[in-house]
């Protein structure tokens, strides 16, 4: 008898080629199915629409790792209370989601796999519907005003963000934003500091070519606006208990839970030594150089090398963070973030792998996928 992962992961290879009609016809019946839930989601759907159908299908495959996935979603779970997701929804997302599977499995199908597919999608639902009602008593959402607006280049601005109420978090920790612009269009942001008593957040954003969130942050707002923001998210944290010494390695705005991290070391550190990589394409976008001296004046045990790929003219460390710092250390023996785009992470993560870092001391949240897209 096949396992039910053996099944799963036997009919997902088959749906995946076309997973783009799934996702069409998943929403296609959920909404028409459930007219009452349509109002959650975006009212353009085209940009990241597949998120939701990607990371069911990733999570259920997740399932034999559940040391893993079961963190994910949970936190995901305490997420989704921003949407107003309560737990009769999880029941139509499942029958719309196992619909649209067996739609696209071509006559591939049988009540074995369909039966799989409940008991698998029921335990995630039962999952994240506990870890919801766990936190039942902190906010779905803060509400954020803009203290301060500062466009450090003509594509990034540093805001300065007071939430409404006590906002809980961990340095290296993301939040998400939504714009009054753009109702429930969630993009995530990772915190610039660690937490402060005046329950003040940072962030750094970078506008994206024609990218709606980041274009709205970076030329609509300004000071006094108010943001709403999601519970904070992911796990790029300090390990506190760790003896080794750093090396952050941040490209563009990737900086943000960078500095976040160290400020979190400054707080109690006295034998750990850190080397922060910071790179940008040309001098000018290297957006954040005063608060990185103000940051290593405070700290004597940090190190901060600015770098520059695109610049041949550059007087200081060219090339991009990553290989920079491959090319001034040797840094097996120590714990390695790496922050920025996913072509950044993929190619760091892989250069600091083949100079022997073990893969466990790679920490890294990529500004592509969220976890449980990318992780599974
Ligand atoms: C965990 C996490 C943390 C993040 N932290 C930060 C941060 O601190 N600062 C920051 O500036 N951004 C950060 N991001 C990226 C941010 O969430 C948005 O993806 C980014 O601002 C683009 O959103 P948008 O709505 O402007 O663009 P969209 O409207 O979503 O996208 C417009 C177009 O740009 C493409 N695109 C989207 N994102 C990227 C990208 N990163 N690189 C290249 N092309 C892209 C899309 O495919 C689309 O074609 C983070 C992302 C994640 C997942
Ligand atoms: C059953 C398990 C579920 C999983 C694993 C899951 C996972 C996800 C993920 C990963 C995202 C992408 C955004 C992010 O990473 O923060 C997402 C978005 C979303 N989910 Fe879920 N979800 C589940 C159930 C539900 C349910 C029951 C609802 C309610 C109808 C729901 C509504 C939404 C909405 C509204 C979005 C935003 C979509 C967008 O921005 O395009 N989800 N979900």
């Amino acid at each position: 008898m096949p396992s039910d992962m053996q099944l799963l992961k036997e009919n997902l290879a088959v749906v995946e080629p076309v997973q783009d009609k799934a996702v069409g016809y998943f929403y296609a019946t959920l909404f028409r199915r459930n007219p009452e839930v349509r109002s959650m989601f975006p009212l353009v759907m085209d940009v990241q629409r597949d998120r939701l159908f990607r990371a069911l299908t990733s999570a259920v495959q997740g399932m034999d790792r559940p040391e893993s996935l079961v963190p994910m979603l949970r936190q995901l779970a305490r997420d989704h209370r921003k949407f107003g997701v309560r737990p009769e929804h999880y029941e139509v997302v499942g029958r719309a989601l196992i619909g649209a599977v067996r739609q696209y499995s071509y006559g591939d199908w049988s009540e074995e796999i369909e039966a799989a597919w409940w008991r698998a999608f029921t335990m995630i639902a039962r999952t994240m519907i506990d870890a919801a009602a766990e936190v039942e008593h902190e906010p779905a959402t803060w509400q954020a005003e803009i203290v301060s607006h500062q466009r450090r280049t003509l594509d990034i601005a540093v805001l300065r963000l007071r939430p409404d109420a006590p906002y809980p978090f961990e340095a290296g920790q993301y939040t998400t934003v939504e714009s009054p612009w753009l109702p429930r269009v969630w993009r995530s942001y990772s915190m610039a500091n660690a937490p402060r008593p005046g329950n003040e957040i940072e962030l750094h954003v970078r506008r994206i070519g024609a990218g709606w969130v980041s274009g709205a942050l970076l030329r609509k707002h300004q000071a006094g606006d108010v943001l709403r923001l999601g519970p904070p998210r992911g796990d790029t944290v300090l390990d506190r208990d760790s003896p080794r010494d750093l090396l952050c390695v941040a490209g563009s705005t990737g900086l943000a839970p960078m500095k976040a991290i160290i400020e979190d070391l400054g707080r109690s550190n006295t034998t750990r030594r850190a080397h922060l990589f910071f790179g940008a394409r040309l001098e000018e976008d290297l957006y954040d150089l005063d608060g990185l001296d103000d940051l290593a004046a405070r700290h004597p045990w940090l190190t901060v090398i600015p770098t520059v790929s695109h610049d041949p003219g550059y007087p200081g460390e060219q090339g991009n963070a990553a290989e920079v710092a491959a090319r001034r250390g040797a840094w097996q023996h120590h714990d390695v973030y790496v922050s920025g785009s996913p072509a950044m992470i993929t190619a760091a993560t892989a250069l600091f792998r083949e100079l022997q870092v073990p893969a466990g001391r790679i920490r890294y949240d990529s500004f592509g996928d969220t976890g449980i897209v990318r992780g599974f």
